[in-house]
């Protein structure tokens, strides 16, 4: 055993994947290997345990009433933006609005700049982003006028920093970019990113969906704008997801939404909107799954993000080192600096019979274009397969992946 398999060992991995009910399963016949990760997490029993808690004793509309129960559904509610401001090191839980997902944190600022946006002006991104970090863009240029920039990425999936430097500009109003990208597993500079583009007063956001789990993000040290990201990777419910703002940005933001919360006064000559972060959460939010949030944090921060991070990095740099050893597979994605991500393609075999068969091993990968079209059409393929990785997983589950692709090349001969 190396020297990093011994420390993955010392992490405990098998006293956490006690934690994690829905693991100790057979599909097919065989051990469940849970490989899908970068799609979403399981749940740990302080995750779930905490749902029904909430539903078995404290059930109620936040912020409306006076009775107990709205009182502690409140009180929990808002105990979660505490704990996602610790987690990202904000100034202040003011700056956390609780959304169903990156994917709306995204749309909810792409919105809310909207005003001061017009032609001529460009939005940055790169060309790794996921869908949700490109479209939001284009339908926000396709109604202010401004113009949609994309940094290009080299053959390991790594964005090429002079032409990234070549597109900032005083032209530049806006840029998104992702933190890790889900496709390919690279790890974006973003520090050195956000201090370039703030040489040009460019507010910046940061795609976090896929690195909230494998990163410790400061949002001081990092001074991003904005970073987003969805509970459901972070072994939190689905439906339940936050956006950090610098308090300066979501007072000067327009509202995303109209109706309950997000007022102070309504007339129906006029609406006073409320404070941040309320005046970005209308209607009933998603209280359970934002609780839920706040548990799968506790649960993180009991493990440390750190150790999950070098943990990961143990598992990564092992799936990375089997699968040079098969002749027929392919990685996409060799970024020197990358997260928890294998993504592959095996000469002769669709991405998806790769899934399927997979799963008839037990194994769950995700085949598909990822939501990142513009990445397969770079790298030439219509799909990949792709292992993604989590605090759970062993580096047993790494020699089963690597042996079911082993059968699977045999199979199709
Ligand atoms: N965005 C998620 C993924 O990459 C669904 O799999």
């Amino acid at each position: 055993m190396n020297q990093t398999v011994e420390k993955a060992v010392a992490y405990d991995v098998e006293r956490i994947r006690q934690d994690f009910p829905v693991l100790n399963q057979e599909i097919r016949g065989k051990q469940l290997v849970y490989l899908d990760n970068a799609a979403t997490s399981q749940k740990p029993k302080a995750v779930i345990d905490s749902i029904v808690h909430y539903y078995e004793n404290d059930n109620a509309n936040i912020h409306r009433g006076v009775h107990t129960l709205s009182e502690r559904a409140t009180l929990s509610y808002e105990n979660a933006r505490k704990t996602v401001r610790d987690f990202l090191n904000a100034n202040t839980e003011k700056e956390i609005v609780f959304t169903r997902g990156a994917t709306e944190a995204i749309n909810l600022v792409a919105n809310g700049i909207a005003k001061d946006l017009s032609a001529g002006d460009e939005i940055l991104i790169t060309a790794m982003e996921h869908h949700s970090n490109i479209v939001p863009w284009q339908m926000l240029c396709e109604k202010t006028g401004a113009e949609l920039k994309v940094a290009p990425i080299n053959d390991k999936g790594e964005l090429i920093w002079d032409a990234f430097e070549a597109l900032v500009s005083n032209k530049t109003k806006f840029a998104a970019v992702s933190h890790m990208s889900n496709a390919l597993g690279t790890i974006n500079p973003i520090k050195q990113m956000i201090d370039l583009l703030h040489q040009f007063d460019v507010p910046v956001l940061i795609d976090g969906a896929q690195a909230i789990p494998h990163i410790a993000v400061d949002v001081q040290a990092l001074d991003c704008e904005f970073y987003v990201f969805s509970g459901h990777k972070l072994y939190a419910p689905t439906g339940s997801g936050a956006l950090y703002g610098k308090m300066e940005q979501l007072e000067h933001m327009a509202p995303y939404q109209g109706g309950g919360d997000m007022i102070s006064i309504v007339t129906f000559e006029n609406t006073v909107y409320n404070k941040v972060p309320y005046k970005f959460e209308a209607g009933t939010p998603n209280i359970v799954g934002t609780i839920g949030l706040g548990a799968a944090i506790d649960y993180i921060n009991t493990v440390g993000i750190d150790a999950i991070a070098v943990h990961e990095k143990s598992l990564l740099e092992y799936a990375t080192e089997q699968s040079k050893k098969i002749d027929k597979l392919r990685i996409i994605g060799t970024a020197d600096n990358k997260g928890a991500i294998l993504s592959f393609v095996l000469d002769g075999i669709h991405p998806h019979d790769i899934g399927t068969m997979m799963d008839h091993q037990g194994i769950a990968v995700r085949a598909g274009h990822h939501c990142a079209m513009p990445v397969m059409d770079f790298f030439g393929v219509p799909a990949t397969a792709r292992a993604s990785f989590a605090m759970y997983n062993t580096h047993q589950e790494v020699d089963a992946l690597m042996a079911g692709i082993e059968n699977l090349i045999e199979m199709f001969g």
